[in-house]
């Protein structure tokens, strides 16, 4: 019975020297805790963390599709104005744009879509030159009453 006891007891014994002596050999530091380093390496953490959660979010998220939409404007001709105001107007895109929108490099404003009586006023009046405007002037002079009321007609129904 003694025998018996004494092994426990020399086992437990050799039992603790092994596991004292791996706590021994356990590296540390004295360095003390500091709270400051601490914290920012929780947070840098914390933000990791918050972008990855970001990033899935952003991944399950539906893609919105993009729909390009290329309005092709076309006047109606569906008289005979608008028929002869759309071939007259042929010799005004190069300043005015296909539709009335202007060029800045022309200096040519935007006429499309402006009320019909305006614009037939302005063509009257830069023809008889009561407004001088030298560079449309050899665009208009040779056009008839009937082709400057079918130009106004037309233009007005250009968009906007
Ligand atoms: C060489 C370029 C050029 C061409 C071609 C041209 N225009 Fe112009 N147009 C201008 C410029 C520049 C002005 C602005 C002049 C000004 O400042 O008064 C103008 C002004 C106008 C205006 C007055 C706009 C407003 O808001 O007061 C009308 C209307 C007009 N043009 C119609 C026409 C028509 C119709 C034609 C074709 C027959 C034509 N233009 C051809 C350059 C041009």
């Amino acid at each position: 019975m003694t025998r018996l006891i004494v092994f426990v007891l020399v086992i437990i014994g050799l039992v603790s020297l092994t596991y004292l002596n791996g706590f021994k050999s356990m590296p540390r530091s004295n360095q003390a805790f500091d709270y400051k380093t601490y914290k920012i390496e929780q947070d840098d953490k914390q933000k990791v963390l918050e972008e990855i959660e970001h990033k899935r979010l952003a991944a399950l998220e539906p893609k919105e599709e993009v729909i390009v939409v290329k309005a092709v404007f076309k006047v109606d001709l569906n008289t005979e104005g608008l028929r002869r105001g759309n071939k007259l107007y042929s010799k005004c895109i190069v300043c005015h744009g296909k539709l009335g929108e202007g060029k800045k490099s022309q200096n040519a404003p935007k006429i499309g879509g402006q009320f019909e009586q305006y614009i037939v006023t302005q063509i009257k009046n830069i023809k008889s030159g009561i407004r001088v405007n030298k560079v449309m002037n050899p665009y208009v002079k040779r056009l008839s009453v009937q082709d400057i009321n079918d130009l106004g007609e037309y233009i007005a129904k250009l968009p906007w």
